[in-house]
């Protein structure tokens, strides 16, 4: 005997289902943005649009994804994004793609493949999108997040351009009225005193291999500045007391350092030096910053210079550029903490109720007519009674409700109430408009 098909179905149901729980969720570390959180993410895109306008940065706007090497060439090979937190994209073709861990590489990659050095320089460019990591998630980390961020690409490497980056993140966060902010700051200087550095480092190091994790000691002959980076409790201690950057800085570097340093100084923006401070990505020489908020333990975000990333990327120059980037959930966090609202949107003042299927119909088109005269309106289509729909009018504080009925819509009327004073008057349909644009003045 064959089984029914109500059976079967009920055989191939999972366990999920026959529990009766949900059968998908969205994938581990990413969110849904639901309308309750809209107001700061608007009020976040609000506030990054006008800083980067007043700074004159354009908008780019560049592929969730791109050839994996981009990031591996970029970020670096022995950085945690590299080893741990790729998205590799397995797709019908030979392509190896990856979801952008970041934006900066893909940001060069279009200033490279566009010839954008030929617009006037140095351009600025702002972004704002998805970015995605495969971290562990926890407070504040995600595997997908969005970054606001700013870039300044071309011209000359001149401080003052460092110095615009750190302002441009750090208006924004001020601009939301985050308080007790701060930004670290260091200098990771050139290839050249770089490489004195780096020598230093290792030998420190080398001397207390038996006392740093499992990572550091790969990370000693790999790429041994990522040694500061270590967040691992045991190797603070032996970080602590490592040689730092700023003393093996060439007079070059230093001088251009000292210049960030005074530009900082000249708009009084409260800074901190961090001599350990590296950043997660290998692309970056001379300046790095990092911005904070007090009782808020990570970064609300961080850029710095990479005026080599250019040539990481193929070009046979390198490019001067400079740039950071703001973590939004993180900002969104410390708001909510500090108790910042989010951007409210302008009241809703009119209400439309309507009784029966004549006066839905015609309630349908009169929206439209308000819609063309600017004037929103609310409604409750769902429900039947004029009582019901009334309540919803005054629950949400709304001062005028118009009130179409089957007599009105025949008569070619609808009736104005002052839901305040409970007032109402009849005016005809093709006069609505007009009435209610005197009361809301
Ligand atoms: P980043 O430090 O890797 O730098 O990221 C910038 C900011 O993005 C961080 O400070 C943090 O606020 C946020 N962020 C990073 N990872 C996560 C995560 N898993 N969950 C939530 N938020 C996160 C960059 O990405 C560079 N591209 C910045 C830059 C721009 N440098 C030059 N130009």
């Amino acid at each position: 005997m064959s089984e029914s098909p109500k059976r079967l179905k009920k055989k191939n149901l999972s366990n999920k289902e026959k529990k009766g729980k949900l059968l998908f969720q969205s994938p581990k570390g990413m969110r849904d943005i639901l309308p309750d959180e809209r107001p700061y993410w608007d009020k976040i895109e609000k506030a990054g649009r006008e800083t980067a306008d007043f700074y004159n940065f354009l908008r780019i706007d560049t592929p969730l994804v791109e050839f994996s090497e981009i990031f591996e060439r970029a970020v670096g090979g022995a950085t945690d994004i590299i080893e741990k937190q790729m998205y590799y994209i397995k797709s019908r073709g030979k392509d190896r793609l990856a979801l952008r861990p970041e934006g900066t590489a893909g940001i060069v990659r279009a200033y490279l493949e566009h010839g954008l050095s030929k617009t006037a320089q140095p351009l600025k460019l702002y972004y704002f999108g998805p970015m995605f990591r495969y971290e562990s998630p926890q407070f504040g980390r995600y595997r997908q997040f969005y970054q606001f961020g700013f870039e300044i690409l071309g011209d000359k490497d001149d401080p003052i351009y460092d110095a615009q980056i750190v302002l441009a993140g750090f208006r924004l966060l001020e601009e939301l009225k985050i308080k007790n902010l701060n930004i670290e700051i260091n200098s990771l200087g050139c290839k050249n005193c770089r490489s004195n550095y780096r020598k230093k480092l290792q030998d420190y190091y080398k001397k207390n291999q038996n006392k740093i994790c499992r990572d550091c000691k790969r990370r000693l002959s790999l790429n041994p500045l990522r040694l500061l980076d270590c967040k691992n409790e045991d190797c603070q201690q032996i970080k602590s007391k490592a040689p730092v950057m700023l003393d093996h800085l060439c007079s070059s570097c230093k001088n251009h350092f000292r210049g960030v340093l005074e530009y900082l100084d000249e708009l009084g923006l409260p800074y901190s030096l961090n001599p350990y401070l590296v950043r997660g990505l290998d692309y970056y020489n001379r300046t790095v910053f990092e911005f904070s908020a007090e009782n808020y333990g990570i970064s609300l975000g961080g850029g710095g210079r990479y005026d080599d990333l250019a040539v990481m990327l193929g070009a046979k120059h390198s490019l001067p550029a400079c740039g950071s980037s703001l973590g939004i959930e993180r900002v969104i966090e410390v708001m909510k903490n500090q108790g910042i609202a989010g951007l409210t949107k302008g009241r809703v003042k009119v209400f439309l109720a309507q009784i029966g299927q004549p006066a839905k119909k015609r309630a349908f088109r009169l929206i439209e007519e308000f819609g063309k005269a600017g004037i929103k309106i609310m409604e409750s289509f769902g429900k039947e009674s004029l009582k019901s729909q009334l309540k919803i009018a005054d629950k949400e504080n709304i001062g005028i409700a118009l009130i179409l009925g089957q007599k009105e819509v025949f008569e070619e009327n609808i009736i104005l109430r002052d839901m305040k004073s409970g007032a109402q008057e009849t005016v005809p349909l093709n006069k609505i408009v007009e009435a209610v644009k005197r009361r809301l003045k």
